[in-house]
């Protein structure tokens, strides 16, 4: 089936190995399915939601863009485009906001977990992100969309919203209603350091992610020093619960090698973890060298990686423009 596929990444650095299995290593399989279309975008205005240095986002947006293409994003076959390129987003974002209501946005859990104790000091950009997701997603017709499990309820809003907005205006279909696609096995990879907690960007330890721009040595120390617990590695599935650090560095283990849990527990079934590391770590060099050191070459280039900016969002702007334009038209503009 023809899919209009649609997703973001935002350029907040670190990008690690979570970003790459959660989603990016789909965004290439779906690229690579004949027939699909498909626009990847660094998502700069949401990364503003909390306070960034102008400078590092400057160098965080082209990062993001070679760390797309490292991964093996074609800029020929799928449009990579930076969103504040294109006005479209915060023109509809707006319009959606009119149209979400609050208690809808109270309900979501990231923007709890992100403002923290201190709610009222979080910027009200932080509270609408979902709104400006939507807004990305619906100005596309984007049929689906890839993300990490940590995105589902994200994207159960933007479906809400293009529901209401379709009644509100008494226009069936406008705004296509997209189907999220989230990876039934190892859609959330964890922390290296606590099996409970995500693995993620903004983590103050860097031991507790692989980043891919690590080179072999840093990987090797980060999964030397994962953390693991005092038995050996289970010999059945049933075996695994309650021990989320051997889950997850074996979810890590499955999902480089495109294989089921069941398959890893049998390779290493009562094993001790420093055999199980070794491969590991080989499995992650195997991945993520490359990618490391293609990232690497192409920072080197700024005006290929502007250029690649600059051609997609001319491409994401030619369709964004028409439906903003239609939206503007049925909300009475
Ligand atoms: P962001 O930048 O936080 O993450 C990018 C993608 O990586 C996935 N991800 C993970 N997957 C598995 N395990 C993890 N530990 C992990 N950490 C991150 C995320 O689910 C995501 O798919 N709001 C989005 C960006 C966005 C977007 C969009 C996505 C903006 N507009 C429209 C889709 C469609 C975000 O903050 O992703």
């Amino acid at each position: 089936m023809f899919k209009k596929i649609f997703s973001g990444v935002q350029p907040t650095g670190n990008l690690h190995l979570g970003n790459y299995l959660g989603a990016i290593k789909n965004f290439v399989e779906l690229q690579n399915d004949k027939g699909n279309e498909c626009i990847f975008c660094v998502v700069d205005l949401h990364a503003i939601t909390v306070k960034q240095d102008p400078k590092e986002l400057k160098k965080n947006i082209r990062e993001t863009t070679a760390t797309f293409i490292a991964c093996g994003i074609d800029p020929t076959q799928s449009i990579i485009f930076n969103q504040s390129m294109v006005p479209a987003h915060s023109e509809a974002a707006w319009i959606l906001s009119c149209v979400s209501r609050i208690g809808w946005l109270n309900r979501m859990t990231q923007f709890k977990e992100k403002a923290g104790k201190d709610k009222e000091k979080a910027s009200i950009g932080l509270y609408s992100y979902p709104v400006l997701m939507a807004a990305d997603i619906l100005l596309y017709d984007a049929t689906h969309v890839p993300v990490g499990d940590d995105q589902k309820q994200h994207l159960e809003l933007c479906r809400d919203i293009a529901q209401k907005f379709n009644n509100d205006f008494n226009v069936k279909d406008f705004l296509k209603v997209p189907e999220p696609m989230i990876q039934k096995k190892f859609s959330r990879i964890m922390s290296l350091k606590d099996g409970i907690k995500k693995m993620s960007k903004s983590d103050p330890s860097d031991l507790s992610r692989v980043n891919l721009t690590d080179n072999k040595e840093e990987i090797l120390n980060k999964i030397k020093k994962a953390k693991t617990d005092p038995l050996p590695l289970p010999e059945e599935l049933k075996n695994l619960t309650e021990r989320p650090e051997a889950e997850n560095l074996l979810g890590i283990y499955s999902s480089l090698k495109s294989q089921d849990l069941e398959n890893s527990i049998n390779e290493f079934s009562g094993k001790n973890f420093s055999e199980f590391k070794k491969r590991l770590s080989e499995a992650l060099i195997d991945k993520i060298e490359p990618i490391s050191k293609e990232i690497k070459k192409l920072l080197g280039d700024e005006k290929y990686l502007d250029s690649i900016l600059l051609d997609g969002s001319n491409k994401a702007d030619k369709i964004a423009s028409k439906k903003i334009k239609e939206m503007k038209e049925l909300v009475g503009f």
